[in-house]
């Protein structure tokens, strides 16, 4: 299982907005995923950004009205519309809009749309006042009713200096819901996967607290395989640096016992938990106001949290749910050791277990190097791999159990 975007043909439509020069990094961004990138410009698109952009970038023929009447004549069309497996038009203008609503074919985009049989997805980009249109709305609601998917236009400040509805969404974005968007029929679709990462932070007072080195890459990347695979996904996250995946229920929590509370009220109906957060095993009474240098140096109790896998392996053995349990142990000595009697005690049908000496693995770095032990008894070493590669194959497991 790779990403949902590698090797799809995507059919990325440029129209006369001046967001097209953004298309030229959402082209970039949806190669550089493994997609098979043909773009289309309208002619008034080829004002804003030339063709020869797009070929730089996708590696590929960048079309425009002159291949609708150039050599390879009325088939270019039929054959770029067959071929997509998606139809992208971004940034797609009011124009374009009118007419897709209407069926209309007079240059080379509208009539590959008309010849396409794949989902189409249009986020606009113009000023406010055009996509407020009564025309324009209408013209919206005819292409969404029909079963188009539009990402924006988000609020925001636009070309004219005006602030509004019509600003194109970034590209980050557009590849992140195009690439949710072809992931929906994978092996995982219709499961419920909760997943938890970053670290918990436990307050020492108002303004301090306890933490740990969890970055939350990991998890995060559980999360996006996950979602890759079809799954909808839940995650239960620790405040971290990191944009949450396109397509990931959010949950964001702080402290150890509201991650209990988010996990136990997730994992009820859910098909598999997968425990990637660094959580708190102590944490101190918090003091309701500032600790003053003043009163002296402090003295600071610490109590046990509660161990969030075994609560919801309790509950697990009285309702079956969630059907798999993944948990993750980082240690720093005697790994397959500690890590066999976590999976044990825990009573998880896989643990990740890694060694955060290691330099290429553990916390903050972008690459892991773990081993997988299976409730079973069997243990599969992985290589030192990306973060991404590590949850694929995590999530490769989870296939392999269904
Ligand atoms: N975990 C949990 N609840 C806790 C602590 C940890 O559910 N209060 C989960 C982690 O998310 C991870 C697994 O348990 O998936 C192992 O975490 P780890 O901190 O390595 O194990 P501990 O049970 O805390 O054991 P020890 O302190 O002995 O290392």
């Amino acid at each position: 299982m790779t990403n949902p975007l590698a090797n799809k043909r995507i059919l990325l439509g440029v129209t006369g907005s001046i967001a097209a020069y953004k298309a030229a990094d959402l082209a970039s961004r949806l190669t550089q995923a493994g997609a098979l990138v043909d773009v289309v410009l309208t002619e008034s698109a080829a004002k804003f950004v030339s063709p020869l952009t797009f070929q730089s970038v996708t590696g590929r023929k960048a079309y425009t009205d002159a291949d609708l009447w150039g050599g390879e004549g009325h088939v270019t069309h039929i054959g770029l519309g067959h071929a997509a497996d998606l139809v992208l038009i971004a940034p797609v203008s009011a124009n374009t809009l009118a007419k897709l609503a209407h069926g209309m074919g007079d240059n080379l985009l509208s009539v590959t749309v008309l010849a396409s049989h794949c989902p189409l997805v249009l986020a606009p980009a113009m000023d406010v006042g055009m996509y407020s249109h009564p025309a324009t709305q209408a013209n919206v609601e005819i292409l969404r009713q029909r079963g188009a998917v539009f990402i924006g236009p988000e609020e925001g400040r636009l070309a004219s200096g005006l602030v509004g509805l019509g600003r194109f969404v970034e590209p980050a974005r557009i590849l992140g819901q195009t690439r949710y968007l072809l992931s929906r029929s994978g092996p995982l679709a219709g499961r419920k996967i909760v997943v938890t990462a970053g670290g918990t932070q436990e307050p020492i007072d108002p303004v301090r607290m306890i933490t740990n080195r969890s970055s939350g890459k990991q998890g995060y990347a559980v999360a996006q395989a996950a979602l890759d695979a079809g799954a909808e996904v839940v995650l239960i996250s620790a405040p971290t640096a990191l944009t949450p995946p396109v397509g990931a229920a959010l949950v964001a929590v702080k402290t150890a016992a509201q991650m209990q509370a988010a996990v136990l009220a997730e994992t009820g109906d859910a098909y598999a938990l997968i425990m990637a957060a660094a959580v708190a095993d102590f944490r101190p009474l918090p003091a309701a106001q500032k600790l003053k240098k003043e009163t002296g140096i402090p003295r600071i109790e610490l109590e046990a949290t509660a161990d969030i896998l075994a609560a919801v392996s309790a509950r697990k053995a009285e309702t079956g749910f969630p059907k798999f349990m993944v948990g993750f142990a980082a240690e720093s000595q005697d790994l397959l050791k500690n890590a066999q009697s976590k999976l044990e005690r825990k009573r998880l049908d896989m643990i990740v277990a890694n060694d955060i000496l290691a330099e290429d693995a553990g916390f903050e770095v972008d690459t892991n190097r773990v081993v997988l032990l299976f409730a079973d008894g069997r243990i599969q070493k992985l290589p030192v791999q990306e973060k991404s590669e590590i949850a694929e194959a995590i999530l490769q497991q989870i296939i392999a159990w269904g």
